[in-house]
């Protein structure tokens, strides 16, 4: 549980940010192919992709296509089980799917408000640009950026703005191993999590909540 562990894969993410063209690997999805499907999907997500009818589902609205494209697959074969979303992807190509990933990518990402005191968003913050060094809880910034946005080419998601109900489900499903979707990535969501307490979970939360 270092944080030397995560350092070679943030220094793959900025690899891939600055020489993105030659390595990364894009889906080719087709928006208006994804938007002739998403009717079904709304129903939970929202029209819009991020005006979810429960407060614990998450936003789509623009989300990293990459990372789209990754989760539908796992969803799909059921690698992350979410047993709201059975049937959903029945009989989908992959082509559907990367449809799907680039129509949800397209569509503007909407932001909420943090709603905790003062003090407790500076806690937030605090977790989010520095981790906690002395658990070696490496910082999110470094994978998830300044703006919560993520990083595209890497496949890493966009977080800002996210329900903080569906952050501390997924924060907590990773800790407790539940969730194993970063195994091709080295587990690396689930080593940051380990190290962090319910609490810092809640605060870092509501703090990504409010990031735009
Ligand atoms: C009945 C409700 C429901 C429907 C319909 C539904 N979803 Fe979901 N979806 C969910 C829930 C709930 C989650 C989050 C589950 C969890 O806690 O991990 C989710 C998660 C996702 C995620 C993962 C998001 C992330 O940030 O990792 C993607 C992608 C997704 N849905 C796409 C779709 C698409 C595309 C469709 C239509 C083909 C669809 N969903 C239909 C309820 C639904
Ligand atoms: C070393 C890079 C890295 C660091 C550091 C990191 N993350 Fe992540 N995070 C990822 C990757 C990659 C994923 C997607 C993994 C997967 O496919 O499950 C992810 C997924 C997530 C998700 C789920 C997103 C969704 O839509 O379901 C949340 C929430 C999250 N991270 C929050 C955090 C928080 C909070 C921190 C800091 C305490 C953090 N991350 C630090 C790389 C990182």
């Amino acid at each position: 549980m270092t944080v030397r562990r995560y350092k070679k894969w943030i220094s793959f993410a900025v690899a891939v940010t600055m020489f993105g063209g030659a390595v990364s690997v894009h889906a080719s999805g087709n928006p208006d192919a994804g938007e002739a499907q998403a009717a079904a999907c709304g129903a939970c997500h929202g029209q819009d992709g991020a005006s979810p009818i429960d407060p614990s589902y998450p936003h789509l609205a623009g989300q990293n296509e990459r990372y789209l494209l990754n989760q539908l697959k796992m969803i799909q074969n059921d690698t992350r089980n979410i047993a709201l979303m059975a049937g959903q992807l029945n009989g989908k190509t992959e082509q559907d799917l990367a449809d799907l990933a680039a129509f949800y990518a397209s569509l503007p990402a909407k932001s909420s408000q943090a709603i905790g005191d003062d003090s407790a968003i500076r806690t937030g913050q605090r977790i989010y640009r520095a981790g906690i060094a002395r658990k070696g809880v490496a910082a999110c910034i470094a994978c998830h950026s300044p703006d919560g946005s993520g990083n595209q080419q890497a496949g890493f998601p966009r977080i800002s703005g996210q329900p903080s109900a569906y952050i501390i489900a997924q924060l907590t499903a990773y800790r407790e191993r539940v969730r194993a979707t970063d195994e091709s990535l080295g587990g690396m969501m689930r080593g940051v999590a380990e190290g962090l307490t319910d609490t810092e979970i809640a605060l870092v939360a509501d703090y990504i909540q409010g990031l735009n």
